[in-house]
Order: C-alpha cells, then structure tokens, then sequence
C-alpha cells in the first residue's frame, strides 16, 4: 500500500481528483466504483469544477456505488442514489444509465444483491475503487465480522455506524437498520484502490490499518492483500500515527 500524505482536506481531495481525471482521461471507459458518506464529498466537487472548467467527459464513464441503505428510495434525500445524483452526475455528463447504485427498495433484496454483482462482472468488474473508511475499520457497509469472502449482500448496520451516520438525519431512530454493500470479495476484485482518510477520528483506523493484522474483525486489514492500493490521508489523519510504513 503505497500512502500520500495530504496537507489537509482540501489536499487530499485536490489530490484524489487529479488522480481520478487523469485516469478517465486515459480511459475515457474507465469503471469507477464510487463512495459516499462525508470524505468524498471534496472530490466530487473538484471533479464538477474540473469539468465546467476543463472539459472532462465522463459521457463512456460507467460508475458502480458501493452501498445503499434499505428501505429508501432514490429520490430520498438520505439515499446514496439521491447523493450521487446531486453531489456529482447532475453536474457531469455522465449518462445516469451508466451509473449504478443498489436499489434499497427493491422488492427482492436477495435478487437485488445477486442482481448487483453480476451487473459488475457483465461489465467487466471495476477498474478504479474509490473507498473511505469507517472509523471501526468498515469499508463499504462491510461491519467488523464479515467474510472476506463476501459479494454483495445485506447487512446489519452496527450501533456505531448509525450512529455516525444519523448527522445525515432528523434522529437516529431515522437511520435505517441495514443496507446492500458490495462484499470484501467484491472490492478486492477491483483492478486498482484508492482509499481516503480525513481527520483525526480516523486516525486510530489508519494506525490499524498500516500496523495491525488483516483481520476480519478490522475489515479494512484486508486491503494489505491487495495489490494495487493507494492511501491518500491527511494530516489530521496521520498525525499521531505510532508507526510509519
Ligand atoms: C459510511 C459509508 C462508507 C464510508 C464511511 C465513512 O457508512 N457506507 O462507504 O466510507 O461511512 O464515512 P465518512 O466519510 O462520512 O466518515
């Protein structure tokens, strides 16, 4: 795992962005796999700003959501389909055809997952993974526990998440109890990796990450298997780190 430390949040999403546009500018076909959640939200905004500004086309980008919670539609503001649209395709021109997210309501959730993954493989699995992290380790939606062996499946959101996550909310009662996320299979099967990490609330992650065990109680351990991961992390992330790799 090779790691860029970034100045600060502005840095590390400049960063990212940059890297992302030379990769759709080199394969104008590229699939990007794509986050949400609060660190990615600088890189979408670079990469609209980069197209008004330069003209980058992501009109033969195809792009593939990690997660989605259950029981929203995508037009609710708290979905990831309503996140996407708004933080970044409906200012690209990206075709919304070419864009996937997990449906959380559809009527067959298990079909839905089986559905997800073979849409991936159809074309061609995922060449770019954009990925944060969570602060207990999860990637995706991926809780400590999982199999690494899973693909896209149903899960039970933990305590911890929803509650990390109910600043998107009214209250925490709001937040939903599970969601679809793509597997740890499914992310490892991704040609290449980019992980972001902001602010010192990941920064006990981060020191797991780069020092600790791949472990499936730390879901993010297994990155170190893979061999094409980049961490851009700043330094409020880095800063106390114990060891430096
Ligand atoms: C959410 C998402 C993850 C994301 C993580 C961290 O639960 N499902 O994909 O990486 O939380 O979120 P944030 O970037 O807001 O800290």
């Amino acid at each position: 795992m090779k790691v860029i430390e970034a100045k600060d949040y502005q840095d590390m999403s400049k960063l990212a962005a940059d890297y992302i546009i030379r990769k759709v500018s080199h394969s104008p076909k590229i699939k990007l796999g794509l986050a949400t959640g609060g660190t990615p939200l600088g890189i979408y905004a670079n990469l609209i700003a980069d197209h008004q500004k330069n003209g980058t086309s992501y009109q033969g980008v195809t792009t593939f959501n990690l997660d989605e919670y259950i029981g929203l539609s995508g037009t609710d503001p708290n979905s990831y389909r309503y996140y996407m649209n708004h933080n970044l395709f409906d200012h690209i021109d990206v075709q919304k055809q070419n864009t996937f997210v997990p449906r959380g309501n559809a009527d067959d959730i298990e079909k839905e997952c089986i559905d997800y993954e073979k849409l991936i493989k159809n074309h061609g699995g995922i060449d770019l993974q954009i990925l944060g992290i969570g602060s207990n380790g999860h990637i995706g939606f991926n809780e400590p526990g999982t199999s690494f062996d899973t693909e896209t499946h149903v899960v039970q959101l933990t305590a911890s998440t929803r509650q990390a996550n109910a600043r998107y909310f009214n209250s925490l009662e709001e937040v939903p109890t599970k969601a679809i996320t793509m597997g740890i299979a499914s992310i490892m099967r991704s040609k290449e990796i980019l992980l972001l990490i902001s602010g010192e609330k990941k920064t006990e992650a981060l020191n797991r990450l780069l020092s600790g065990n791949v472990d499936e109680n730390f879901p993010a351990s297994v990155l170190k298997r893979h061999p094409y991961v980049t961490i851009i992390a700043d330094k409020a992330a880095i800063a106390d780190l114990k060891v430096n790799s």
